[in-house]
């Protein structure tokens, strides 16, 4: 039976229920987990527990060389010059919109259909959300809508690549060209994600990723990063997540401790290796569940088209 059949199956055993004097109950449909941690990580808990001694062998707790590692591969993965490890993926937000200079009184567009996180790293920084629409299509921010959200105080955008669907970031790109804005990339959930042919995160000033454990890539923990091509953002960067300090107790400007932790670079280095895998096998399995389905055809068209993750 196919699932469009199932739930036209639990919808009609609902409306009975209704008309019935007892309170509905459940409709008898299989239930299928959105997200299986348990069954992802046990081809890997060797390797991660050899990783993880490794880190506790070397007492690099946070930052060091496990991050640095981490870094470069994820760098190198993205296609981009650096990657700045961070505490989460809202840090990368936060982080990288400070280093490129927003602050008290600035606008940065963005859109409302996106974790609030988004948004919240606006704030953050004292500086205003203006929300644009999205397109129904992509559900991503509509590139005709930046013009008229546009003032003096507008300073960024942020577009978001939501469930692994890049925004369509050649006319944001022009938009934000033309008008003297900074781009950064809302890639929390777009880790290898493409856009005619350029990976999520590295088409702006900078790309900001989640590594929660739920996500495409997610750490046994919290996690994030930035990627940018821009070594003085990247320096800033690495400032900012480490109190300030340009070296060892020099802190050179005001800073916060956004750093990542060793043990979440080991496993993040491990996971990365899968990545590509993972998200051939979830393109897959959303065809699967797509099919016969009116809302899920559209879907299927963005994973045939081999950009969504
Ligand atoms: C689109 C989006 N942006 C930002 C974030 C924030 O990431 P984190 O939860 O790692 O702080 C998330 C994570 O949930 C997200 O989905």
């Amino acid at each position: 039976m196919s699932l469009s059949e199932l739930r036209l199956r639990s919808v009609r055993r609902v409306k009975l229920d209704l008309n019935s004097p007892d309170p509905p109950t459940t409709p008898n449909i299989m239930k299928v987990p959105f997200l299986d941690l348990k069954a992802h990580h046990a081809p890997l808990t060797e390797e991660f527990d050899r990783a993880i001694r490794e880190v506790i062998e070397s007492s690099a707790f946070a930052g060091g060389p496990f991050v640095e590692k981490f870094e470069e591969e994820f760098a190198s993965f993205c296609g981009s010059s650096y990657a700045i490890g961070m505490g989460n993926g809202t840090d990368a937000l936060w982080l990288a919109l400070l280093a490129l200079g927003i602050g008290e009184g600035d606008e940065v567009i963005t859109v409302p259909n996106t974790f609030i996180a988004t948004a919240e790293a606006i704030t953050y920084c004292k500086a205003r959300p203006v929300f644009v629409d999205v397109d129904p299509e992509t559900f991503t921010m509509n590139p005709a809508e930046l013009e008229k959200s546009l003032t003096t105080k507008t300073k960024a955008i942020i577009p978001v690549h939501l469930f692994g669907q890049p925004a369509d970031m050649n006319p944001i790109l022009e938009f934000a060209r033309a008008n003297g804005l900074s781009v950064i990339e809302d890639a929390a959930q777009a880790h290898g994600a493409e856009y005619k042919g350029r990976k999520a995160g590295t088409m702006g000033d900078a790309g900001c990723f989640s590594f929660y454990p739920g996500k495409n890539l997610g750490a046994l923990g919290e996690a994030g990063a930035v990627v940018t091509n821009d070594p003085e953002l990247r320096k800033q960067m690495q400032m900012l997540r480490d109190h300030g300090q340009s070296r060892k107790y020099y802190h050179s400007t005001m800073g916060w401790n956004c750093r990542m932790d060793g043990i979440q670079a080991a496993v993040l280095s491990i996971k990365l290796r899968h990545l590509d895998e993972a998200n051939s096998l979830r393109r897959k399995h959303a065809l699967e569940y797509g099919r016969g389905e009116v809302r899920a055809a559209r879907l299927s068209r963005l994973c045939r088209s081999g950009t969504g993750t």
